[in-house]
Formats: C-alpha cells, structure tokens, sequence
C-alpha cells in the first residue's frame, strides 16, 4: 500500500489495496492519514452496496438516513439501503432516486444541524458525467491555523447555529417549514472552532453559510461576523479538488472539512453512493 499527498494540505490517495480486503494493520494507518489530512482517495475500486457498507462501517458505526433522503422503495431494493443514499440527478419514472439532483452544493460539512454529527463520510462513484460534478475540499485546520490572532480570539467564545431546513444546493426539505430569517432557522448550534476529539487541534467549524446565525448578535452583525470568518475558510491553497472516475471511493473527515460540489448538464447522468459515520465508541 502506498500513501501519496494530493496537495500541500489536504487529501491523500492511498494506492495499490482493494478496500474490501484491507488488513487492521493497513486500515489502522489509512485511518491516520485521514485524520491528518482530512480526505482520503481510492481509485478503481468495486464495490456493491454490501462492500460499501462494510467497509465505510470499520471507520465507525454507521448513520440510518433521515427519511427526507431516502428514496423510493423500488430504487431503494436496487441501489441503497438505510445505511447508503444515494446522490444522483437520476429520475426514474419521473422521480429522484437520490439527492441533490445536478447543482451546485455550497461549500458545507454533512448534517451539522444535528446535535450528533457524522464524523465520517464515504462516496462512492458510480456514473459520472464526462464534464463538472467535480467534488472540492477545504482543510479547516489549516483554515484556523491561518486566521489573523485577534479573530482567532474573538471566535473563542462564538457559537454558530447550523441550519436544518435547506439541504446545500439551496432546497427546503419537505419536513421543514421555511424559516422567516436565520435568526428563525430550526438547528443545532455548535462552537465555530471545534477542538477535533481525535487529534486535538482546532478546525474551524462552519457548517454552511446561508441560513446560519450566531445567536446572541443582531442579524446583521451575526451576517457581518459569518461573511469575514467565511472569507478565511477556503483560501486556494487549503483546497483540493476531487475529478470523479466510476470506482473511486472519497472518505472525508466531516469535523474537519468543508466540501462543495460543482453543478453538471442534467442531460449527463451522475450516480453517487454514500454512508454516513459515527463516532468509534
Ligand atoms: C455532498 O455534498 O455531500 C455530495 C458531494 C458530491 O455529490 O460530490
């Protein structure tokens, strides 16, 4: 097995293994690599739903999907389970099998409006079109590492509300109402630097931009506050951009990463699997 840096930063691409057949030992080093460098690649792998979930299940217990992204029952026998969704413009018989349909995803980490967040989250290629759909990734410890002293200070004491109602291309779930303004938005509120429980160092921790609130600040000085600190969180050179090949595998550290995701022609089909990680016990 070798493991090879994607940029200065961020990512790793860990070459030469079958995810399916890793021993603990193996497992064990790729897991620190994650942890260091906040995203981890494999490429050519194959995998069904069954490898998929067994293999994202040995970075800890696996997340049931809320009931807003799960899919029809019919697409659900064909391609996922409780335990992976899936994202995908495809429709059939006129209805979405998946998520996020073919735009843009703001930059985010996955269901930080929950109190209990995913630690981890394993995607999986499955159709990709030839152009866009790209998936980008911005280091938060780095972020952090590089914010002017004086804000470092100020975010010490700084909780951010993580809104719950509207998934990252900008859509309201069907099991919200909408929120009148952030100060209003339904979702958990967690420190903006998160002290990552794993390795110790601090990570900004910023969920997603719109619809988020610190509480105990006007509306306007909490969106004056979000904008300088979402100005710091994903300069160029924290970021690494992933361009998909059918069978690569992504797992990112989702306490400390954000990720986006560029649109595509929805003419092109674009088929994602993806489970979602607990903390180990
Ligand atoms: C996501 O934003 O969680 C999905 C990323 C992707 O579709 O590449």
């Amino acid at each position: 097995m070798r493991i090879v840096p994607l940029t200065e930063h961020t990512g790793a691409d860990i070459l030469d293994v079958d995810v399916k057949t890793l021993t603990d030992a193996q497992f064990e080093r790729i897991y620190q690599t994650w942890l260091d460098r906040c995203v981890v690649r494999f490429r050519d792998q194959q995998l069904d739903i069954d490898d998929l979930q067994r293999f994202s299940a040995r970075f800890g217990p696996l997340e049931e999907m809320p009931q807003y992204s799960r899919m029809s029952e019919e697409a659900q026998r064909r391609i996922a389970n409780k335990y992976v969704t899936v994202i995908s413009n495809v429709k059939v018989d006129g209805k979405p099998i998946g998520g996020l349909g073919n735009a843009e995803a703001s930059w985010h980490s996955d269901m930080t409006y929950n109190p209990v967040i995913p630690t981890a989250s394993v995607l999986l290629g499955e159709e990709i079109p030839p152009v866009g759909g790209d998936t980008h990734f911005a280091n938060q410890f780095a972020a952090y590492e590089a914010l002017p002293a004086a804000l470092k200070q100020r975010l010490e004491t700084v909780r951010i509300k993580h809104d719950a109602a509207h998934n990252s291309v900008g859509e309201l779930r069907s099991t919200y109402a909408q929120p009148s303004s952030p100060v209003d938005a339904p979702g958990a509120v967690h420190p903006a630097v998160m002290v990552h429980p794993e390795t110790g160092r601090k990570a900004l921790f910023l969920g997603r931009r719109d619809w988020a609130y610190i509480p105990g600040l006007s509306l306007a000085d909490s969106e004056a506050l979000l904008d300088e600190i979402w100005s710091y969180a994903a300069p160029a050179q924290f970021v690494w951009t992933q361009q998909w090949r059918v069978g690569d595998v992504v797992i990112w550290d989702n306490r400390s990463a954000l990720h986006k995701r560029d649109d595509f022609d929805p003419a092109q089909r674009r088929l994602m699997r993806r489970c979602q990680v607990l903390a180990r016990q």
